[in-house]
């Protein structure tokens, strides 16, 4: 027997980092995927097979190594820990000691800010779980997606994983969740080319709270309001326009908040300058930032903004919220 699942990435609309400290945020799965197939064998051990694990400038194939989260091959090998706990997991969770072979083939670069490391999570344990005899609901796959992530990243909010699992378009707050209504939102994501590790921005966020509570606290409660903001106007009763402009408006502010947390870089703000001006109504980073990827709201203006994207150095896409989270295929 062999089980296929696939999971989402995401975009963090509004609330990345503030989330981390009990804030809510916003966020919503798009329609890139990671495909998990699952199977036992024989000889008892866990076997991971990668292929197209995308990192900025390689694309890493692996195939029949059993031990290569154990290499040092950097982000794979980060990426593969994922799917090594969360595969260990389930095994905890059927109490069951079994050979487990996963092959996993993926869409969403590595380090992008897009969730990979959730999708690879949630598309494993989606997998194994049916592969065990496990009927776990998407609720419980997520919270076993979120403790993958603590027992890797050491702090995670859950956010991820919750959105890869689940779908749509998602207000999150201290693991809890509500399912906002689908609105079409013309964005361009747009892609630097270079990756940052959600660990070590996350600690670095960490540090600054700790070395200078007194500042960052208000910055921390500034993404909490601005996000609170973001959902009165989503469920607002207002026309499209109004809607775009406020929710633009917020966006840049969410991006000046997250500078001031020193998670930008300045090939980040290149894209969200150069999309600004070309008519996008507000542009941020999405995800832990350092690196990674923004993305701009654009009604109309798609086209124009990811040429702006695209001439400053990155590499943009137009994408689509995916109403579907994880998928037994
Ligand atoms: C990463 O996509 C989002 C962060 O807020 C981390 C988390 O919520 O676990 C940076």
């Amino acid at each position: 027997m062999r089980v296929l699942a696939s999971a989402p990435a995401k975009i963090i609309l509004f609330g990345e980092h503030s989330v981390v400290y009990g804030k809510p945020a916003i966020a919503a799965a798009i329609d890139l995927r990671t495909y998990v197939w699952a199977e036992f064998n024989k000889n008892g051990r866990i076997r991971i097979e990668a292929k197209d694990i995308k990192i900025p400038g390689l694309t890493v194939s692996f195939s029949e190594s059993e031990i290569y989260f154990e290499t040092d091959y950097g982000k794979a090998a980060e990426v593969l820990s994922y799917v090594r706990e969360a595969i260990n997991l389930v095994l905890e969770e059927a109490g069951k000691q079994k050979g487990v072979t996963v092959s996993i083939t993926s869409q969403i670069p590595v380090g992008a800010g897009l969730g990979s490391s959730a999708a690879v999570a949630v598309a494993t344990i989606g997998a194994v779980s049916k592969l065990l005899g496990l009927e776990l609901t998407k609720e419980e796959v997520a919270k076993l997606g979120h403790k993958t992530e603590l027992l890797v990243q050491g702090a995670s909010s859950g956010i991820d994983p919750t959105v890869s699992a689940i779908g749509g378009f998602l207000y999150y707050e201290k693991g809890t969740f509500e399912e906002l209504p689908a609105i079409e939102l013309p964005i361009v994501v747009g892609y630097t080319g270079s990756s940052g590790s959600t660990k070590e921005l996350v600690a670095k966020v960490r540090r600054s709270f700790e070395e200078m509570p007194d500042i960052i606290t208000p910055i921390l409660n500034s993404m909490g309001k601005v996000v609170e903001k973001a959902k009165e106007v989503i469920l607002a009763d207002y026309d499209k326009e109004i809607k775009f402009q406020l929710l633009g408006q917020l966006m840049n502010i969410n991006h000046g908040l997250l500078d001031a947390l020193g998670v930008s870089t300045k090939s980040l703000s290149d894209l969200v300058y150069a999309s600004r001006e070309a008519g996008a109504l507000g542009a941020k980073i999405t995800g832990a930032g350092g690196g990674g990827c923004m993305y701009a709201l654009a009604p109309g203006k798609q086209s124009e903004v990811a040429t702006a994207i695209k001439i400053a150095g990155g590499m943009p896409m137009i994408t689509k919220i995916s109403r579907e989270g994880l998928r037994i295929e």
